[in-house]
């Protein structure tokens, strides 16, 4: 069979499957595409004839896909700021708009002498890794309550050979006691998904990936960022920032609940994605130093400059 027939026959069985949120266009013929190359080993030449064990396996592959399953989970690995990294069932696949969640911490962390970062729900490891790649002498811890994430992302970096201890932990809860007031930035794209809202999430996320990744079925689903915002301050270093991705619309109240809970330079920033923003927010702590005659202050170590472009503040 003609590699052309089989992708078109691909692509109207994916189009017309009622478990796939078809939001993405051309997404279909993309996922068609995408099985393709996973079977035939990256080969794609669409006058070319398919084997018949190739055209058997395609088949298989693209039923998967039309239950729902995501194509990631069925080809075994996603891209991820350039980085090929393993994924599977029972993990949450990592989404482009996440980069912008690295991004943001990897400019606030170049240019420091012994830049420390800690990436909290770390999942398979898109943001640790990415950082730990892109900051040259970075010290990355990531941590994740699920066991199964935490063995993708310890293989992730394994066959990338980037530097970053993965721990199994709630929040900070795993992070030595030594490095409390160190850390330079705590990136942190948790579940925001409130309990009554899970419902409303398609069955092709919902029916694939960890419930656990998506919600912390509180009313608001926002009670492990809350819980976060409070534990922060004690591991971060003066002026250090805590990085929160959230869904668009949840960003107002995350900012709110930083700003409530003492942080300073609260901004939601945007980064291309109309569904996701990062909110930024620098901790307060620090030596109080009294100058000589004056009012106790706090002081705060300059900065790397940021050059942060095409950064909307929408708040
Ligand atoms: C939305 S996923 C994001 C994963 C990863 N940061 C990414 O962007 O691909 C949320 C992650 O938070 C983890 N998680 C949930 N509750 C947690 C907790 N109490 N402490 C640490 N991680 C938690 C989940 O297991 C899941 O891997």
């Amino acid at each position: 069979m003609r590699a052309a027939d089989l992708l078109e026959w691909a692509e109207r069985s994916i189009a017309s499957s009622p478990a796939i949120d078809h939001w993405e266009k051309r997404g279909d013929r993309h996922d068609a595409e995408s099985l393709l190359r996973h079977v035939l080993g990256n080969e794609l030449e669409p006058r070319a004839d398919v084997p018949a064990a190739s055209v058997r396996r395609y088949r298989r592959l693209v039923e998967r896909r039309t239950l729902g399953e995501p194509i990631s989970h069925i080809t075994g690995f996603t891209r991820f700021s350039g980085l090929r990294l393993a994924v599977g069932p029972g993990v949450f696949v990592p989404r482009d708009s996440t980069e912008w969640l690295a991004e943001q911490a990897i400019r606030r962390l170049r240019g420091r002498r012994r830049p420390t970062a800690v990436d909290v729900g770390t999942g398979v490891g898109p943001v640790a890794l990415t950082i730990a790649q892109r900051v040259p002498g970075a010290d990355v811890i990531g941590t994740d309550v699920s066991r199964v994430a935490i063995g993708f992302a310890r293989r992730n970096a394994t066959t990338l050979d980037v530097p970053v201890r993965f721990v199994v932990g709630d929040l900070l809860s795993r992070i030595p006691r030594s490095r409390a007031g160190s850390i330079d930035v705590i990136t942190a794209h948790l579940p925001y998904i409130g309990r009554a809202e899970l419902s409303l999430v398609p069955d092709e996320i919902a029916g694939f990936e960890p419930e656990e990744s998506l919600t912390d079925r509180s009313r608001s689903g926002l009670e492990l960022v809350e819980r976060l915002s409070k534990e922060a301050p004690r591991w971060l270093r003066t002026g250090g920032w805590l990085l929160v991705e959230v869904a668009s619309d949840r960003s107002r109240e995350v900012a709110t609940l930083l700003r409530r809970a003492g942080y300073a330079d609260v901004r939601s920033t945007y980064g291309g994605m109309r569904w996701s923003r990062v909110v930024v927010a620098r901790g307060r702590g620090g030596a109080v130093t009294t100058p000589p005659g004056g009012r106790a202050r706090k002081s705060h170590p300059s900065l790397p400059s940021l050059h942060v472009t095409g950064v909307t503040s929408r708040l």
